[in-house]
């Protein structure tokens, strides 16, 4: 096993009702609260009105943000980062998914940034810059952005997709009630983001990690089995509760902790098309992930055992030679991902190979490599495999 450090300062409340914890979450940071949120979901499910039903009554001084994109972007962090700088904001709230989230993380260091090119700011984030408090109520289960200091943020000006380490939400409140409006498309994309969590870490050279990997078999498990359950039944409490505290571990690191890293490559490939494209991440991660396996095992056999590990601990399959049942767990990859209606094709999402070289280029870095090896053109041919 190899060494690692646990350090995860969130606070969860996570179930039903949880939110009568908001006003003590809140208080001790101060009264200036700026509230964030996206398209307007929280509006049409009640979680707005709640929330401000609750500010008010005790006492708070609400600011907004509102708008904050799918894929969110640097102007939305600039637009927030003042507010918090014009109204001496106390402590942010974040009502919404992941991309609301991220958004608010990096408002949170955009609001003791001394300058106003946010994107410079974004670039140089490495989660020891000063931030303002953060306070989430997390309305989807996918990115684990809850539990965990990392935000992705987009400038589409320069088809940019950038991940950093900003802050950890202070207190993050997930209550799986408020997932059951999600529509099935972001249900299944949800779960694909989780999933790709578990599996970036999951394929590594190391395979003597043993809770770490029973936690990564155990995730995917419960991922396939409540998935289709609640794409029949979008409010049965438990599985929503099952995929909403999956989602939380696979991206808080403790899935990967005593192994070496893949580098996450297909996150790489994804924030590359969702830089050009502006796709849902889920989406784009399951398209990428059934190639990516195909193809590394093809170039390198020696990863055939992970691969054999996965089908057998994680689909049940058994009874073929090893190469059969490694391409088996590929191929039942790929089946569950059709099954809960995910676009399986990049032409489906009216992608074609013009920004496959300069995105292979963008998203080829040492560390992207380190379960097997991928050049630029490996890229383009993974890329190529979906369309
Ligand atoms: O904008 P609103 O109106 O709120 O609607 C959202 C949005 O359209 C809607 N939605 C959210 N909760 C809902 C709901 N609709 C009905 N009922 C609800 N309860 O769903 C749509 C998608 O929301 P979004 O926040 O974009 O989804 P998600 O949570 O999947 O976040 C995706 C973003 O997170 C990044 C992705 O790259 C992407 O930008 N990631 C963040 C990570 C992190 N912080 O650790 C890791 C991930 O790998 C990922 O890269
Ligand atoms: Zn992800």
């Amino acid at each position: 096993m190899e060494n690692f450090v646990h350090d995860i300062p969130t606070k969860l409340y996570f179930g039903k009702g949880m939110i009568s914890h908001l006003e003590e979450s809140l208080k001790s940071f101060g009264k200036r609260v700026l509230l964030t949120y996206g398209g307007g979901s929280i509006k049409r499910v009640g979680l707005y009105d709640e929330v401000l039903e609750i500010l008010t009554k005790a006492g708070f001084e609400v600011f907004e943000c509102a708008g904050i994109e799918p894929n969110p972007r640097v102007e939305s962090v600039a637009r927030g980062a003042d507010i918090c700088k014009k109204e001496k904001i106390d402590v942010i709230l974040s009502v919404g998914g992941g991309s609301v989230l991220d958004c608010s993380k990096a408002i949170a260091v955009g609001a003791y940034f001394n300058g106003d090119d946010y994107w410079q700011m974004v670039l140089a984030s490495n989660g020891s810059q000063k931030a303002l408090p953060l306070v989430a109520i997390m309305t989807m289960a996918a990115t684990g952005s809850e539990f965990d200091s990392g935000g992705v943020i987009s400038n589409m000006a320069i088809h940019k997709k950038i991940g950093r380490t900003f802050t950890f939400p202070a207190v993050s409140i997930c209550d799986p009630c408020y997932t059951f409006t999600l529509p099935a498309k972001q249900s299944a994309a949800g779960g694909a983001d989780m999933m790709s969590h578990i599996m970036e870490g999951y394929f590594s050279r190391t395979m003597n990690a043993d809770l770490s990997e029973a936690i990564e078999e155990g995730i995917l498990k419960s991922v396939i089995h409540n998935l289709p359950i609640v794409l029949q039944d979008p409010t049965n409490y438990e599985a929503r509760a099952n995929l909403f505290w999956n989602s939380s571990i696979a991206c808080s690191g403790i899935p990967e902790y005593g192994k070496v890293s893949s580098g996450w490559p297909c996150h790489a490939m994804e924030h590359e098309l969702s830089a050009f494209y502006d796709i849902t991440h889920g989406v784009g991660l399951a398209i990428l992930t059934p190639r990516w396996l195909s193809y590394i095992l093809e170039k390198d056999s020696s990863i055939t055992p992970r691969l054999v590990k996965f089908a057998k601990n994680v689909w049940g399959l058994e009874n073929k030679d090893e190469t059969e049942l490694a391409k088996a767990g590929i191929q039942a990859l790929y089946d569950f991902f059709v099954s809960v209606g995910i676009p399986m094709h990049l032409s489906e999402l009216g992608i074609d190979e013009t920004h496959f070289e300069e995105m292979a280029k963008s998203c080829t870095h040492p560390w992207f490599d380190s379960f097997v090896g991928l050049s630029e053109e490996d890229v383009v041919c993974i890329f190529k495999m979906c369309l």
